[in-house]
């Protein structure tokens, strides 16, 4: 997994972030598990990305990458199905391309959701475990930080305050709410969350239609799919988590009947008594 290089420089990774070759240069390849691991600069770290050409990192963005980006899985549609389609209220349109990947992932993470009650989205048991109202929020200030606010020059933010509330641990993007206390945040709601995240799929829709931004922004785009299929995964653990905390043990999903086969009677099986 992904995860941006929050170095200590502030400034430099405001202005870098976002073209190709500098960007790519301040991301690692790092495991980003619940602590989102933060990683120091190395110095060689720009000789070993190939930093200032971006061809050569171009290719490094689509082998880290790869193809698999397109092969977004798709959990069966709950029976209840409540969740509200991102992406223009539709299916996305096909396997092959960078806006129907983008479709995809920000459609399943609301397909996550849709056995879920608002109130199942706020609460956190545990520092480690974030609701999923705030993994719905966060992975969509991710393209609104590093991807809306660089490519439009004139972009007000969708709420300014969702920066401090919505950042995680990228210290270069400003400061941020403590993790423990995600869960006592009750506003906004799971309602208004969605409505930002189809607030930026909107704006998004915008750059990915446009043929220069996109070339520009294509490797945050890519990296920030890869986000959110990260947070996708900590979203089901973290809801399991917070179900195992309830007495009442709800199910975040029943599981497809399956047919079993036959199991034969118990009995008895004879054999020549000895030394085995
Ligand atoms: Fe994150």
């Amino acid at each position: 997994m992904l995860a941006l290089d929050q170095g200590t420089n502030d400034n430099k990774t405001a202005e870098t972030i976002g073209k190709p070759g500098a960007f790519l240069s301040r991301i690692e390849s790092c495991w980003v598990g619940h602590n989102e691991t933060i990683i120091e600069d190395e110095p060689d770290k720009e000789d070993r990305l190939g930093s200032g050409n971006a061809e050569p990192i171009l290719s490094l963005a689509c082998s880290l990458f790869s193809s698999k980006v397109f092969a977004v899985p798709t959990l069966p549609i709950a029976s209840t199905g409540t969740a509200t389609r991102t992406c223009r209220n539709q299916l996305s349109k096909g396997p092959d391309d960078l806006d129907a990947a983008y479709c995809r992932v920000r459609e399943l993470s609301e397909s996550l959701c849709e056995t879920l009650q608002p109130e199942d989205c706020v609460v956190q048991t545990v520092p480690e475990v974030s609701p999923t109202k705030w993994h719905l929020a966060h992975t969509s200030w991710f393209f609104e930080t590093f991807v809306l606010k660089e490519a439009l020059s004139d972009y007000t933010p969708i709420n300014p305050q969702y920066a401090y509330l919505f950042n995680s641990y990228y210290n270069a993007a400003g400061k941020m709410h403590c993790r423990p206390k995600r869960g006592l945040i009750s506003r906004p709601t799971l309602s208004e969350t969605l409505d930002y995240r189809h607030g930026v799929d909107a704006l998004m829709e915008g750059i990915l239609e446009n043929e220069d931004l996109l070339k520009q922004f294509a490797p945050t785009i890519f990296l920030g799919i890869n986000h959110e299929q990260q947070h996708q995964e900590l979203m089901l653990t973290d809801i399991k988590h917070v179900f195992s905390e309830n007495p009442l043990r709800p199910i975040f999903r029943e599981r497809a009947e399956t047919m079993g086969s036959t199991v034969p009677p118990i009995g008895w099986v004879p054999f020549q008594a000895g030394v085995y």
